[in-house]
């Protein structure tokens, strides 16, 4: 954060740092920049676990570029040699099989980091001034994440990935106007093939890296605004504040071990939990499986774009339940961040969560018959939510009284 207690603290910190490090740090100043950004960077002294996803996230993502480059270099993109080489990674390759637990059960766990990451700013109102950028950069990295993952997943190309290719490359050829043109952009030729495998091994590889490079921003933005904190209130003094270093390095790691056991005991005891058997039979654009469905994270997008009759339709409200949250900090214009202090918005976001399930239970359903309607009821919900029960509830809900400080709030005034 910056304060005016760090604020334009290199040139002191480069005073302080000895021999080589000072050497370097005269002609670009890194090393200073790191102690003043990473060591003595103060952070509000209450924020609890569900801080830590940040950490996590990054950690993840690391691992992530670590192991795909290794998978990479032993995959083919073809459609006579993807399912061969995928298998050959797990089954010849030596080590292989590990590389490649370690990115599925990646992918899952980051996917759910994510979602945990994005409703913690959701509740304690982390998109408010002055955080509107460093919400919008998270957002980017949630669309772009999404569309990694799903290019990664028509890799192996079993028939989950092909029959789900099938049905958003037909989503998307939906589209008036330009489907025709996007599809085709897509599949490249008249049929999922090598080309459409070429193009998505590609963009698979390219967006890891461009998340990294938003992950950056995302990061820049967080040390200007500062972090927010659980009681959603600007620090007042620095007795309200703590460095990172020791404090909350120790947190992070606490929760990066927690985390790391937790990813463990899914790779090495329950490995195919959250994967689909039926990816683990060669795609066949004769054999349409009984139920295609997408994976466990792609679900309440995928009841959305069911519960909807028309296929445009589905893929606007899929679309639009993303869209909606770019616009939330001017939506909802409450003066007060955290939920813990707005009743009536802490009760709808835990509708919203409900909702949020439901929609996922919809698309494992296929939502038919009375997942159909659920799925509709979850979906007006859940845009209800944003578009109608925030904006008014910010002009018109009773709120609690705030805290006069951080450290008064903790019994330290
Ligand atoms: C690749 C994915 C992402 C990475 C690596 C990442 C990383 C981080 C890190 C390191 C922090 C600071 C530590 C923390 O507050 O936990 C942070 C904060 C934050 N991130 Fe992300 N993030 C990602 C995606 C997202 C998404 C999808 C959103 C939501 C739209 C988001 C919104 C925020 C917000 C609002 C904060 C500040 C929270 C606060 O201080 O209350 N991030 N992120």
């Amino acid at each position: 954060m910056t304060t005016p207690e760090n604020m334009g603290n290199h040139s002191a910190d480069a005073a302080e740092t000895e021999g080589l490090a000072a050497w370097i740090d005269r002609r670009l100043p890194v090393v200073s920049a790191f102690r003043s950004e990473y060591v003595d960077f103060r952070l509000p002294r209450n924020l609890n676990w569900l801080w830590n996803f940040g950490a996590i996230l990054t950690a993840v993502l690391l691992l992530m570029l670590a192991t795909g480059i290794f998978l990479a270099m032993n995959y083919t993109p073809t459609n006579a040699g993807a399912f061969l080489s995928v298998e050959a990674i797990d089954r010849q390759l030596s080590g292989g099989w590990l590389l490649r637990a370690m990115h599925m059960t990646g992918a899952n766990l980051f996917l759910a980091a994510l979602y945990i990451h994005l409703f913690r700013g959701l509740y304690y109102g982390s998109y408010k001034a002055p955080r509107e950028i460093l919400w919008l950069t998270g957002l980017l990295l949630l669309v772009m994440v999404m569309a990694t993952a799903f290019a990664g997943y028509m890799l192996p190309w079993g028939q989950m990935s092909y029959w789900g290719a099938d049905v958003i490359t037909k989503a998307v050829g939906a589209v008036p106007l330009i489907g025709t043109a996007l599809e085709h952009v897509m599949t490249g030729s008249d049929h999922l093939g090598d080309v459409f495998l070429h193009r998505f091994f590609v963009l698979h590889f390219l967006m890891a890296f461009l998340v990294v490079a938003v992950v950056g921003l995302h990061v820049v933005a967080i040390h200007v605004s500062g972090s927010n904190n659980p009681l959603g209130i600007e620090p007042k003094t620095k007795k309200d504040t703590l460095t990172f270093h020791p404090y909350y390095t120790t947190k992070d790691l606490v929760g990066l071990i927690i985390f790391a056991l937790i990813f463990s005991l899914l790779m090495f005891f329950w490995p195919n939990l959250l994967a689909e058997p039926s990816n683990y039979t060669p795609a066949d654009p004769m054999h349409t499986p009984a139920d295609i469905e997408p994976e466990w994270y792609f679900l309440p997008f995928y009841g959305l774009l069911q519960s909807v009759p028309s296929k445009f339709g589905g893929l606007v409200a899929a679309a639009g339940s993303i869209a909606v949250l770019f616009f939330l900090p001017w939506l909802d214009r409450s003066p007060i961040r955290s939920a813990r202090f707005r009743p009536v918005c802490r009760a709808g976001l835990f509708g919203l969560v409900i909702a949020f399930v439901l929609l996922a239970l919809g698309g494992k359903h296929h939502a038919e018959g009375v997942w159909m309607l659920i799925a509709r009821l979850a979906g007006l919900y859940y845009f209800g939510y944003f578009l109608v029960l925030l904006p008014l509830a910010s002009r018109r809900e009773k709120t609690r009284p705030l805290p006069a400080s951080i450290s008064a709030a903790q019994g330290d005034a």
